[in-house]
Formats: C-alpha cells, sequence, structure tokens
C-alpha cells in the first residue's frame, strides 16, 4: 500500500473508546439511484471528523441519515453503542444530536435569543408562564449572550439585534451556537463556511474549535481543504455511495486526499469502508 489509510489516530485513543455516534452498514436508495451503498462511520468523543467527497458522493444522504432526516433502507445507527431509531431530526435532537443544514435554519426576522430559542421557548416562572404563556424573553436574552461569549463570539453584542442585520459569518455563528446551545452529544454542520468569506470562515473554524475543546464532537462536512486540514482530528473521504478512506492531516496531505476523493488513486489501495487503527469494522 502507497497510502497508509486511517492508522493515524490523532488525540483520540480509538481502540479503546466507544463511538459517541456510529454508523453500520448504512444503505439509502432512492429509486436506482444508490446514495449511499453500505457505509460504516465513527465518531469519537471530542473529535473534529470531517466528510469530504465529490458532488454526489452521498455526504448529504450521510448526514440525512445521522440527524434523523432521512431513513436508511439498510443499516444501524448507534448512539454511545446504542442503537436508535431516527424516525425524524426531533428524535436525533432529542439525542443530543443537532444538525445545522447547508440551507441554514435561522429565522431573518426574529432577533438572536429568540433563533436561539426557537422550538424551545422558556416561560415565565410561576402563574405568568404557567397559565398566561408569557415567555421568558429577559432570562432568554440573558442566557444567549452568556452561551455566544463562552463561545468566543465576539463580534455580536446585542441579542435583541434580527438576525436579518447580520453578516453571512454572523448568522452562521447563530445558527451553530444554537446547535451547540443544545446539542449535548454531537454537533453536524453541512458546508458551514461555503457562503462565507476568508474572515469569517475563521471565525466558524474558530469556533469548531471551541466546540472540541468543550469535548463535543463535531462532524463537518466541507469542499474546503485548507479549512478541512486546518481543523480536523480524521478525515472520512466518501466516495460513489462509499466510504473510500479515513485519513488524517497528519497521515496525508491535501493532494492525496483529493486522489482518494476523485479516485485517482487505484481502488485496491484504498481502504472498504474505514479503517481504525487497521482495524476493520
Ligand atoms: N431525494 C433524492 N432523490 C433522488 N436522488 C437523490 C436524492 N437525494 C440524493 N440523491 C442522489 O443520491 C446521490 C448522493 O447525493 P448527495 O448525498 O446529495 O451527495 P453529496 O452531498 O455528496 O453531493 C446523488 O446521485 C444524488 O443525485
Ligand atoms: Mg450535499
Amino acid at each position: 500500500m502507497s497510502m497508509d489509510l486511517g492508522t493515524d489516530t490523532s488525540a483520540v485513543d480509538v481502540k479503546s473508546a466507544t463511538p459517541t455516534l456510529e454508523a453500520r452498514g448504512l444503505v439509502k436508495t432512492f429509486g436506482h439511484v444508490v446514495g449511499l451503498a453500505g457505509v460504516d462511520l465513527q465518531l469519537y468523543p471530542g473529535e473534529v471528523l470531517a466528510i469530504i467527497g465529490d458532488n454526489g458522493a452521498g455526504k448529504s444522504t450521510l448526514i440525512g441519515c445521522l440527524s434523523g432526516a432521512l431513513a436508511p433502507d439498510e443499516g444501524e445507527i448507534l448512539v454511545d453503542g446504542v442503537r436508535v431509531d431516527f424516525k425524524s431530526p426531533l428524535d436525533a435532537r432529542r439525542a443530543g444530536i443537532e444538525t445545522v443544514f447547508q440551507n441554514l435554519a435561522v429565522a431573518p426576522a426574529l432577533d438572536i435569543a429568540s433563533n436561539l430559542y426557537l422550538g424551545r421557548e422558556t416561560r415565565r416562572k410561576g402563574l405568568l408562564g404557567r397559565l398566561l404563556r408569557l415567555l421568558d424573553a429577559r432570562g432568554m436574552r440573558d442566557d444567549a449572550r452568556q452561551h455566544l461569549q463562552a463561545l468566543g463570539i465576539a463580534t455580536i453584542q446585542d441579542m435583541s439585534q434580527k438576525v436579518e442585520t447580520l453578516s453571512g459569518g454572523q448568522r452562521q455563528a447563530v445558527a451553530v451556537a444554537r446547535a451547540a446551545r443544545f446539542g449535548s452529544k454531537v454537533i453536524i454542520l453541512d458546508e458551514p463556511t461555503a457562503a462565507l468569506g476568508v474572515r469569517e470562515s475563521g471565525q466558524v473554524l474558530h469556533l469548531i474549535k471551541q466546540l472540541r475543546s468543550r469535548q463535543l464532537p463535531v462532524i463537518l462536512v466541507s469542499h474546503n481543504m485548507p479549512q478541512v486540514f486546518e481543523v480536523a482530528d480524521r478525515i472520512f473521504i466518501q466516495r460513489l455511495g462509499r466510504c473510500a478512506g479515513v485519513i488524517t492531516p497528519r497521515s496525508h496531505s491535501m493532494e492525496e486526499a483529493v486522489a482518494i476523493m476523485t479516485g485517482a488513486v487505484p481502488g485496491g489501495q484504498v481502504a472498504e469502508g474505514p479503517t481504525v487503527n487497521g482495524q476493520n469494522q
């Protein structure tokens, strides 16, 4: 083998750890089109796992299955080693898995605090909340401010500012912050920097590092190789509905990653399914 796939295990002791999120043998077809042709994936505690792959490789389908948006035809998903059966993204969220889909799910006309709490509003204490259903607007604003500060999002000051008045990067930061506020186990980000400039992308990458430092594992779908190589602990390469290998920024160069992604490296040299510490699962 000219390329050693998936043997660099970075900071995570993958041999002993139970994956926080795991997929086994996921298959998903759309009529005759194969989205996933049997995919295994492990996300370990405290790691940033990037998913790269060409258009149509099955990245979004994979994210869809992991986040409860799509039901796989075959295979299973496990959270902390326990099999789960997500019927909807809400099921996944209840299990602590928050996803920021590519088409940002923020409400532009609402302010930042309202966006953070969308669907999870807290009510005033006592009768005001119970009978009159009054929202605890101040409590949510205070919490939003503390949460954004804790994540190091310094450029957003006013929690009552409407999201439509924010820059693209700030909006993305709000979406990621929202996921981080409620995602207790896993944060999944689909192309979070695709529409952003360099400086704003830097802020989102910083945010991802913050999440990792809180031990929250992150799945990052991205086309941007420099960003992937900057932030990922491991890189999962999806190709033609399968995993073409799992590498790390230390074990492989960007050119090698692209070669595996595009199939320029002959299939025989590429691990079928993920190898972690040389163990095929
Ligand atoms: N809802 C769908 N209906 C039909 N085909 C789909 C659907 N979603 C995805 N596909 C197909 O599945 C394959 C994988 O798509 P996708 O997961 O979106 O790839 P990626 O996100 O890597 O670009 C593609 O061939 C795509 O056309
Ligand atoms: Mg996609």
